[in-house]
């Protein structure tokens, strides 16, 4: 799909889903009546998709946040991206998984986890302002045994020096999920653009809705050594 294409890849978050816990937008409820059973309406695979998206979304919002558990650590990704992620993780073969916004730990372990399978001498960096972890996510084997935490923000010099640092001849791929605002997933992305190796990512989560989607968009119309890979999106 991209030999001989030099460029890296952005890839467009699916679902806005973790925003509402106060990183990003708040979500719209999913509108439009119930239909009857008589009242069968023909719907395009496209109306469909959009409708489930504002179901799963309202649904996860009313639940508090979207209340998924990885290995007993509340981890805020929708389980459709995590595929995702894992099938780019396969494609690409990193060295370094690198993750802005770590939470409570989950997501980091659960690269970890992929990233055994794939690269076991591989690490994954996450990054976040605040130490949210659990005992739980601290302790998990594969924990200790792969991912590294770097307090601070994900944009601040120092913490991206020892990104830069850390990545020095490795393969590196890229996660960013910590404040969705404009500004911030823009820093970002001019952060850590130039570690991307071709045909490598940087996958930004909660684009649906949220300033990281315009990041992106504004991102694009600065640089061109970026695509959009939309596998996944309807
Ligand atoms: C959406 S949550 C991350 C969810 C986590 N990846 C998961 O899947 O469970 C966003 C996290 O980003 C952190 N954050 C906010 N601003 C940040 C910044 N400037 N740099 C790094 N992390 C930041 C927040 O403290 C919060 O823990």
């Amino acid at each position: 799909m991209i030999a001989g294409v030099p460029k890296a890849l952005v890839l467009c978050g699916l679902l806005a889903v973790t925003s509402v816990t106060g990183c990003g937008a708040t979500p719209s409820p999913a509108s439009g009546p119930a239909s009857s059973p008589s009242q069968i309406v023909e719907l395009s695979d496209a109306e469909i998709t959009a409708r489930f998206r504002k179901i799963w979304f309202r649904d996860a919002t009313e639940h508090g946040i979207m209340i998924n558990n990885y290995l007993g650590i509340l981890t805020w990704q929708n389980p459709f991206d995590v595929w995702i992620t894992q099938e780019i993780m396969f494609e690409v073969k990193p060295d370094v998984v690198v993750e802005a916004g770590t939470f409570k730990g989950g997501s980091a372990a659960l690269w970890a986890t992929f990233l055994a399978q794939i690269n076991p001498r591989g690490r994954v960096i996450t990054i976040d302002i605040q130490d949210k972890r659990t005992e739980i996510a601290k302790n998990l084997p594969i924990v200790k045994q792969m991912v590294t935490f770097l307090l601070g923000s994900s944009t601040a010099p120092e913490v991206v020096e020892q990104v830069r640092e850390a990545l020095e001849g490795k393969r590196a791929l890229f996660i960013l999920d910590s404040l969705h605002t404009r500004e911030h997933v823009l820093s970002e992305l001019r952060a850590y653009g130039d570690m991307v190796p071709v045909g490598s990512y940087i996958i930004v989560q909660d684009t649906l809705g949220t300033g990281a989607g315009v990041a992106v968009q504004d991102c694009l119309k600065e640089t061109d050594a970026f695509e959009i890979d939309r596998r996944g999106s309807a």
